[in-house]
């Protein structure tokens, strides 16, 4: 099983900030998005799950081909189904508990009874460390215990592929390892992820494949190794120099 995003592109008016981009993820695998502010990273993952509606390309998961120029609203529900997205600033309810957080992903888009959702709920959040947070409210917990309740909220509905986007850029330092250790879980148990972060040694630890995007395409990819150590593009090279680029006139 392979998610493949082919040819994708989207424009907002005059601004193309994504010109036809592909995409593999093989099953289990846990892909890195890197590039510069504005590449286009976070409309890509929005694209994918249609949080945006991409103008062209196609999106496949298991084998089924989805045209999203033509995607019709079951297609579209399909996708959202196949997919979780994990944010920045985490997005849980905050007038749920950790475990109900966890509870109402499961009654809402699984249709589980409240007794196997709560029971599954435990079990995620056990799975992350957080059992003796289970009653806590998002506003008691660390910004790095909330965004372990959003990845178990995400992985809990066992999507084909989880959506994060630049899930540890509003942690502190030493909030970011815990969250490591828990996405570095989920991928060993075969959760397959795409991943947009500016935290490149975050990336280098978890990423069997890493693509630089640029402008809107994909300017280069491969093995974490390669682009991080060996990159072929000058492109690539000057980002992860951290020289910006002068902008064009
Ligand atoms: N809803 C929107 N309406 C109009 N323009 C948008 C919208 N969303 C994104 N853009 C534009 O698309 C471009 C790409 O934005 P995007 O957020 O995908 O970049 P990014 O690679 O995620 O950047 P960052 O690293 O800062 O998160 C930017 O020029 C942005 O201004
Ligand atoms: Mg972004």
């Amino acid at each position: 099983m392979v998610v493949r995003i082919s040819n994708l592109r989207k424009r907002f008016d005059k601004n193309e900030v994504l010109r036809g981009v592909s995409i593999e993820v093989p099953d289990g695998k846990v892909i890195g998005l890197i590039g510069s502010s504005g590449a286009g990273k976070s409309t890509l993952l929005r694209c994918t799950n249609f949080l945006e509606p991409p103008d062209s390309g196609t999106l496949e998961f298991d084998g089924n081909v989805v045209d999203t120029t033509h995607a019709s609203k079951q297609q579209v529900q399909e996708l959202r189904r196949q997919t979780a997205m994990v944010f920045q600033n985490f997005n849980l309810y905050k007038l749920n508990t950790a475990t109900e957080n966890i509870e109402l992903a499961l009654t809402h888009a699984k249709h589980y009874a409240p007794k196997k959702a709560h029971e599954t709920s435990l079990e995620f959040l056990n799975k992350v460390g957080l059992h003796a947070k289970r009653n806590s409210f998002p506003d008691q917990l660390s910004g790095g215990q909330q965004q372990r309740v959003a990845l178990a909220r995400a992985a809990v509905l066992r999507p084909k592929l989880m959506l994060l986007d630049e899930p540890t850029s509003a942690l502190d330092p030493e909030n970011i390892g815990e969250v490591l250790k828990v996405i570095k879980n989920l991928a060993d148990e075969g959760q397959s992820m795409l991943i947009a972060s500016h935290e490149m040694n975050f990336l280098r630890r978890i990423c069997d494949h890493v693509v630089f995007m640029d402008q809107g395409v994909v300017k280069e990819e491969g093995s974490a190794d390669q682009i991080f150590n060996h990159p072929k593009e000058d492109r690539t090279r000057q980002f992860l120099s951290g020289v910006t680029p002068q902008e064009e006139a």
